[in-house]
């Protein structure tokens, strides 16, 4: 038995040795010392050994065991040390190679420009408000003092969900949700996506957006809208910037006004750019009208406001120079990564 032993230990060790592999030495371990190993048949075998040698043959596989696993953790670190020294050397880091470029997306220069537009309004003490896409004609048109077969409808043609239901064709319905919370005073900012049955060209499109300024409260004159607008031009386009208003109408406000700003770009001389005019028409304005305030529950005598629309589409392409809106919609990396 002790020969059997030793013949065990020196196979094993043989085995062991010769390993080049941690799998193979794992292979080596069941081999021996797992439960139907070389060294458990031989405790299995006990039983023919006479009762007084057995806690020596005991000792004998026990040593056996203790020789087998030393050499085998031996043997198992100096293959990991090994495994771990080859994988460093594969896996050399060039630290002077080009990183790879991260592609992170760009703001679209009307994210751009409409957060500069709030920024602005922001600053003035505006609170800014969203209202649906898809809205009730009521809102916006018959509140907005368009009654049906009124005239103003046919610029503002738009997508018919259902007789009463449309797709917004102006943001100014959100004025009309702004007044009926019941909040006084007033001072908010609503801009989103309008859409108007338009043909594409370089300055149409079928949806677009726009950015509605809506402000009521008692003694609100022409001249504080006048104010706010010149000090919106001069902070969005430049210190220089003056503003123009020109009658115009608008169902919802009277007077009302379209507003120039004197072009950028020459400083109101006239050039390509402003069509020689010096002028650049951004939006329409005016006070709100009366028959809207009541309508909205708001009494006129009381109270009166201002509001305007500005096109957000315009604004981007004026302060980035850009000639064709269609640009805006293809969103072509090459032309978004410029802004
Ligand atoms: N909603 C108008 C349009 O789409 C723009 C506008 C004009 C909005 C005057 C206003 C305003 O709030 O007072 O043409």
């Amino acid at each position: 038995m002790r020969d059997q032993l030793e013949q065990i230990k020196k196979e094993a060790l043989k085995q062991i040795e010769a390993s080049d592999a941690l799998e193979k030495l794992n292979d080596i371990k069941v081999a021996y010392l797992g439960k139907k190993g070389e060294l458990t048949n031989v405790l299995k075998s006990m039983k023919d050994v006479a009762p007084e040698d057995r806690p020596k043959v005991g000792q004998l596989v026990n040593d056996a065991r203790a020789v087998i696993e030393g050499k085998l953790e031996e043997t198992i670190a100096v293959l990991q040390k090994k495994v771990r020294e080859e994988q460093l050397n594969k896996e050399v880091i060039d630290v002077t190679l080009p990183a790879k470029r991260s592609k992170s997306g760009h703001t679209h220069p009307n994210t751009i420009a409409l957060e500069e537009v709030e920024r602005i309004f922001v600053g003035m003490g505006y609170e800014v408000m969203e209202g649906p896409e898809v809205e009730y004609d009521h809102y916006n048109f018959e509140k907005l003092n368009i009654p049906k077969n009124h005239p103003a409808r046919d610029e503002q043609d738009t997508f018919y969900i259902s007789d009463s239901i449309v797709l917004r064709s102006q943001t100014s319905p959100v004025q009309i949700r702004a007044m009926e919370e019941g909040k006084l005073p007033i001072r908010m900012l609503a801009p989103g996506r309008v859409f108007r049955s338009d043909e594409v060209d370089a300055t149409h499109s079928p949806s677009f957006h726009q950015i509605e300024g809506l402000v009521i409260d008692k003694n609100i004159t022409f001249a504080d809208l006048k104010g706010t607008l010149a000090e919106f031009a001069k902070e969005l386009f430049g210190p220089e910037t003056k503003v123009k208003f020109r009658p115009h109408h608008f169902p919802f406000t009277e007077p009302s006004a379209e507003v120039d700003v004197t072009c950028f770009k020459c400083g109101g001389d006239g050039c390509r750019f402003c069509k020689g005019s010096g002028w650049i028409e951004i939006l329409g304005c005016g006070m709100v009208h009366p028959n809207v305030l009541s309508m909205s529950g708001i009494d006129p005598d009381e109270y009166s406001g201002f509001a305007f629309g500005v096109g957000l589409e315009r604004i981007a392409l004026l302060k980035y120079e850009i000639d064709d809106m269609r640009l805006l919609y293809e969103n072509d990396i090459r032309f978004l990564k410029q802004f």
